[in-house]
């Protein structure tokens, strides 16, 4: 177990992020109430439809509907279900818009095999042609539909087979829960780097994507690892190996924490949790995009990468600072000329914006007021619209001639972490493929390739200083002012640290480019002071450590963001804070996540309320 937090003990060794919510039932009580019941516990982290499926006289029957579940209430109105076997569904979209069609359970051609599932199926696309050509009617977009038609083809009488053998032909991530009326006194499960977690009953058995939608029911589980598969009936449950069929030992986890802790995987504050999430949520965003030497974005067609005149990126709170980061690479890699801007600003300057240019809108929720208003005037002039997106079917990802979706699943807590993470790594993409298309230097590129595959793995090194940074925040809790600064990159990520600690923690705190301090700042710092150093770019490095001796003349305190193989940082700073040496180009996924646990930490110290700062909001629709 790493780390001390419970939430290792669900997934062993890492943080995955839920995207959908699975439950599942099977038990002598009527399926429809078990299962809407525990879907609702799973309402908090934010869904975009909702489905369940119940084998009733001997047939699964399938209700779906984009919307809540309060809409999937008033759909199965009237409708008598008394069947004791059913799965549901909370879909958060990432293959397909948010639609009734879309929404799961999804159903073979038979209708007898039903499937929810969560993940990603990377080889859909291949297997859906393949599908096809032998004669499957697929009808929805998503990619989780291959699932119940590759258990069809594969059925010879064994559903367990069927799953085993459909289950070989996937590649990326699933957690998967199947029913047939074929076999209609059992459910079969099976995960791959997506949660799953089994409710043990008397009589009757259960299982959820998430502890919270067991609780009502059971607090015993069996906790599935990747490549479990578990066979469910009221009886009992077997938990095998998925590839090779032979039984595994499973130990009962008995669930101690109350519904609240359990929502937040056992981390005190969803704020936490998602600074945790960042190792998967970058893995995720990156999944499929990576190939030999490039990258793959098809969203956007080459010849508007080729032919753009300047880049325009706009977006609000993180998610421009986030355009900070992307102007920086962009301008760098793929030498385009970039402007990042404030959607409020931006909309109301009578901006020189026009056909040839590509307008960069950047944004977790898809719905702030001021960035979808950029959005609509950059159309309106004829920029070609990307837009980089948490959220599908949000207006944003409606309104846009292309998207690159961030996937780091709902984000809850009002200040964003994981997501500024995602879109940094999404505008490094596309940063890399204007480079790839404009003739950007392909040795650079191949090198930025490789780091960007380290990167999940470097973010979790990060995260395990954890302890060392609640001690820093500990005994600089009662600053009244922090500065943050850098130059280029770290500049931009001084600007995202001191967001994060002022949203949260209340402390006064403001993000300085290093070299701006002499002309006025530095009046400001007097003995005692923390300063924020960020030195992560070695040719800006002598000039920021000439700043950094700048503030220390003043007996300002340096708190340093440095590499761990920097063996000067110790000459120049009081307090350092260590990152794994990367490309620099990558350093501010690394290096803002030291300042998200900082801002926490002190935030937490000061008794502040984490998740939800004094007059913010997580999604702003007025302008
Ligand atoms: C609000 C949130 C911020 C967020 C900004 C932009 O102010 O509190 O955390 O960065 O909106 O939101 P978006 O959803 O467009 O990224």
């Amino acid at each position: 177990m790493r780390g001390r937090n419970t939430a290792f003990i669900i997934l062993p060794g890492r943080t995955d992020v839920v995207m959908c919510g699975i439950v599942g039932y099977i038990g002598p009580r009527k399926a429809l109430r078990v299962v809407i019941d525990n879907l609702k516990k799973l309402e908090y982290r934010g869904y975009d439809s909702a489905g369940v499926a119940v084998v009733e006289n001997g047939r699964p029957v399938i209700v779906k509907k984009k919307g809540k579940i309060a809409d999937l209430e008033s759909s199965l109105d009237g409708q008598v279900m008394d069947g004791q076997l059913g799965i549901g569904h909370t879909r958060w979209a990432t293959h397909g818009v948010p639609s009734d069609r879309n929404a799961h359970p999804h159903p073979d051609c038979t209708g007898e095999v039903v499937v929810v599932h969560n993940g990603i199926i990377e080889n859909y696309a291949e297997l859906r042609r393949e599908l096809r050509e032998a004669g499957h009617k697929l009808a929805s977009e998503t990619d989780t539909e291959v699932i119940p038609h590759l258990i069809e083809a594969n059925y010879n009488g064994s559903l367990e087979e069927a799953v085993r053998a459909a289950v070989s032909r996937l590649e990326g991530a699933y957690a998967l829960v199947v029913i047939s009326s074929r076999e209609p006194d059992k459910i079969i499960c099976v995960r791959k780097d997506s949660p799953l977690v089994i409710g043990l009953g008397e009589g009757e058995n259960f299982v959820a994507s998430d502890i919270p939608a067991l609780l009502r029911y059971t607090r015993d589980t069996y906790i599935l690892d990747d490549h479990e598969m578990a066979v469910i009936t009221r009886e009992g449950v077997q938990v095998k190996d998925v590839r090779t069929g032979e039984a595994r030992p499973k130990e009962v986890f008995t669930v101690t924490w109350d519904a609240g802790q359990a929502e937040k995987g056992g981390y005190a504050h969803f704020m936490l949790k998602e600074i945790h999430e960042q190792p998967t949520a970058v893995r995720e965003t990156l999944r499929g995009r990576l190939k030999e030497g490039g990258v793959s974005l098809p969203e956007i067609p080459e010849e508007v990468i080729r032919d753009a005149r300047r880049v325009f990126m706009v977006a609000c709170g993180t998610a421009y600072h986030a355009c900070l980061v992307g102007k920086y690479l962009m301008e760098r890699i793929a030498r385009v000329p970039v402007e990042a801007d404030l959607a409020s600003e931006f909309r109301y300057r009578d901006p020189l914006i026009g056909p040839g240019d590509v307008m960069v809108l950047v944004s977790q929720s898809g719905e702030t007021a001021d960035t979808l208003a950029a959005l609509r005037e950059g159309r309106n002039r004829g920029a070609h619209v990307v837009a980089i997106t948490n959220v599908r079917g949000s207006s944003i990802d409606r309104e846009a001639d292309a998207v690159i979706h961030t996937l780091a699943g709902p984000e809850i807590a009002v200040a964003s972490t994981k997501a500024y993470t995602t879109q940094l790594v999404a505008l490094t993409l596309l940063a890399l493929r204007f480079a790839e298309v404009r003739g950007g230097d392909r040795e650079q590129i191949a090198a930025l390739v490789e780091g960007l595959k380290n990167l999940p793995e470097l973010v979790q090194e990060v995260l395990d200083t954890e302890d060392e940074i609640k001690e820093l925040a500990r005994k600089y809790s009662s600053s009244d002012d922090v500065f943050f600064i850098g130059r280029g990159l770290d500049y931009a990520v001084a600007m995202e640290g001191q967001l994060k600690l002022k949203e949260i923690s209340y402390i006064h705190a403001e993000a300085y480019a290093a070299g701006e301090l002499k002309h006025g700042t530095l009046a400001l710092i007097e003995a005692g002071v923390p300063v924020v150093a960020l030195v992560t770019q070695p040719d800006l490095y002598e000039k920021m450590v000439s700043n950094i001796t700048e503030v220390r003349a003043r007996q300002g305190r340096i708190i340093s963001v440095v590499y761990d193989d920097d063996e000067k940082a110790r000459e120049f700073s009081d307090e350092m804070i260590r990152i794994p040496r990367t490309d620099p180009l990558l350093a501010p996924v690394l290096a803002v996540v030291p300042l998200q646990l900082l801002a926490y930490y002190v935030a937490v110290e000061r008794g502040c309320e984490v998740d939800k700062p004094r007059n913010l909001a997580k999604s702003v629709t007025v302008e």
